[in-house]
């Protein structure tokens, strides 16, 4: 288990390149349109499909992203409704998904878990793009749904002094007690629509990542936009 705090010196080079996306300014993109911000979420959905075609061609290992935060329940009931069924569509992709050999993950709080909230019928979305991408070997794609990050490591925390209570709890064993401790840290954190908040998001694994901000909208975000991230990597320190 790599110690996501050893900062990253050398390229991302045989585990692969890890990026993670804060999908933001959806709904300002639509607004701005004079469109309901329903729209632009649909539009993000539409975008959030190109980019996984583009980073599966980049070679990228790992794309992580921000679906629906722990904190987004809050938000009108109606806006809600509409995010989860396009996590439903997202995650029914399964031909496009397996055509460019990617494999489904997800990180959120467990189902059965107090305070989790996903639906059945998101659940069960989940569960199966997960069994019908399983055999895929290229990138792996998590979204992150119902997650928060403080939950996370505060559970993984728990967790580890639950299952070793004579041993120290330190970096390595609360790593491997996070969602999903195979992911490894990520290079490139991108938040897209002008803002610069980390907003709750792979606060653990991002320890050293490099961090992208553009003004630049979910939707309208491309190829162009994922090229001028991953170009921080190259860049020199
Ligand atoms: C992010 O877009 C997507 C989710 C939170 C699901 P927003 O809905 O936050 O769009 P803005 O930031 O309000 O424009
Ligand atoms: C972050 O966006 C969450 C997702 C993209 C799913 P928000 O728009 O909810 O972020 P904050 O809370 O305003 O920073
Ligand atoms: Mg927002």
């Amino acid at each position: 288990m790599p110690d996501p705090f050893t900062p990253t010196t050398q390229q991302p080079t045989s585990r692969g390149t890890h990026v993670a996306c804060i999908m933001d300014g959806n709904g300002r993109w639509a607004k701005r349109r004079g469109l309901p911000r329903t729209a632009g979420h649909t539009a993000g959905e539409e975008t959030l499909a190109e980019i996984v075609r583009a980073a599966a061609h980049r070679n990228i290992a790992y794309l992580t992203v921000f679906g629906f935060s722990t904190e987004n329940w809050v938000r009108p009931p109606s806006e809600v409704r509409h995010i989860l069924g396009l996590h439903r569509r997202l995650f029914g992709r399964i031909d496009e998904l397996n055509a460019n050999n990617v494999r489904v993950n997800w990180i959120g709080r467990p189902f059965d878990e107090p305070g989790a909230r996903t639906p059945g019928p998101v659940q069960k979305a989940i569960r199966d793009a997960i069994n019908d991408t399983k055999h895929n070997t290229g990138m792996v794609l998590t979204v992150a749904f119902d997650y928060g990050s403080r939950i996370e490591i505060a559970r993984a925390a728990q967790r580890a002094q639950t299952k070793r209570p004579t041993k120290e709890i330190n970096a390595d064993t609360i790593a491997a007690e996070l969602y999903a401790p195979e992911l490894p840290p990520v290079d490139v954190l991108v938040r897209t629509s002008g803002e610069t908040r980390i907003s709750n998001f792979l606060l653990w694994q991002a320890a050293s990542a490099r961090v992208y901000f553009t003004d630049c909208s979910w939707p309208d975000f491309g190829a162009t936009q994922l090229d001028e991230a991953l170009a921080l990597l190259t860049a020199t320190r």
